[in-house]
């Protein structure tokens, strides 16, 4: 039997290709044998049971083959959060805070009605709900893996303000009777064109859902229906506010038609325009 410290060392040493094999061999060793941090640090000596150990060994062989860290470790953290995380459900990115940070920032009233069109993790309407705990969110996605995912993450948050609803696009609000209802809209929809995603790195494309990221030959399949249709479903005076790829900017500008005002696109910390917030 190793001792937590061995454990750790050999982890270092296998994962020494990749560019935080401490880091990893450590999170790993956290996920294998659930100790908590201060436990690691101070028990270097322990020896954690068989079944532990073996789990151990598994992540780690697991991602020399490739897995994502974050779906080996079942977690990963989002606007302070620690939201739980598994295969076939989109890995929450730090760009995508911008959404949460603008919406805030423009949020018009404390009891706001908010939708979250294709939800994920919850990432996003979790942190808002969070934020707000007056507000009334309702979260949609196509995903049924999405939508377990994210109420599994409502309730180890113990946040109860967001409803989660599986369907296509607007079509669970239609369903509720929402129409015209909502204060505001957001969204991280699927962006990445067809030809993209071929070229991201293979740890992506082998693991994450293509359906979480590719929207159509031009990657703005999505966008362009969350635009046409949100006036149905916005109270006079409120706010679409959604996530756009790296190179989107000028196309879906185009895509704001008249009844549009305050159309404005934010730049994220790496000074690339990443999201957009428009008003009826
Ligand atoms: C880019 S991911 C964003 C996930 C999460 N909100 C985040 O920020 O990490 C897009 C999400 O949209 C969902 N989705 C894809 N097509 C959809 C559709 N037609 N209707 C509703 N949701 C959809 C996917 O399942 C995925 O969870």
């Amino acid at each position: 039997m190793n001792t937590i410290e061995e454990l750790f060392q050999t982890g270092k040493y296998l994962l020494r290709e990749y560019p935080c094999p401490a880091l990893e061999s450590k999170l790993l060793l956290l996920a294998s044998t659930s100790m908590t941090e201060d436990e690691f640090l101070t028990m270097p000596k322990k020896k954690p049971s068989r079944i532990s150990q073996r789990r151990f060994y598994r992540l780690i062989f697991k991602r020399l083959h490739g897995f994502p860290l974050v779906y080996l470790t079942g977690e990963k953290e989002f606007w302070s959060i620690n939201f739980k995380v598994a295969h076939g459900v989109l890995i929450p990115r730090p760009e995508t805070e911008l959404v949460v940070e603008k919406a805030l920032e423009l949020m018009p009233q404390k009891n706001p009605l908010i939708a979250d069109i294709g939800t994920g993790c919850g990432n996003i309407a979790l942190s808002i709900a969070k934020e707000l705990p007056q507000a009334k969110i309702v979260a949609t996605d196509i995903s049924s893996t999405a939508i377990q995912i994210s109420r599994m993450n409502a309730s180890l948050q113990s946040v109860s303000n967001v409803t989660f609803i599986q369907g296509n696009m607007y079509e669970p609000l239609k369903r509720s009777g929402l129409k015209k209802k909502f204060h505001m809209i957001l969204s991280n929809p699927p962006y990445v064109s067809l030809g993209e995603w071929k070229k991201l790195p293979q740890e992506i494309r082998d693991h994450e859902p293509k359906e979480a990221l590719v929207a159509g030959r031009t990657g703005l399949k999505f966008i362009k229906q969350l635009i046409q249709d949100a006036p149905e479903f916005l109270k006079p005076r409120g706010y679409l506010i959604f996530e756009i790829g790296y190179n989107q900017k000028e196309r879906v500008r185009a895509m704001f038609g008249n009844g549009w005002k305050e159309v404005h696109c934010f730049k994220d910390i790496n000074g690339i325009p990443r999201v957009y917030a428009a008003r009826r």
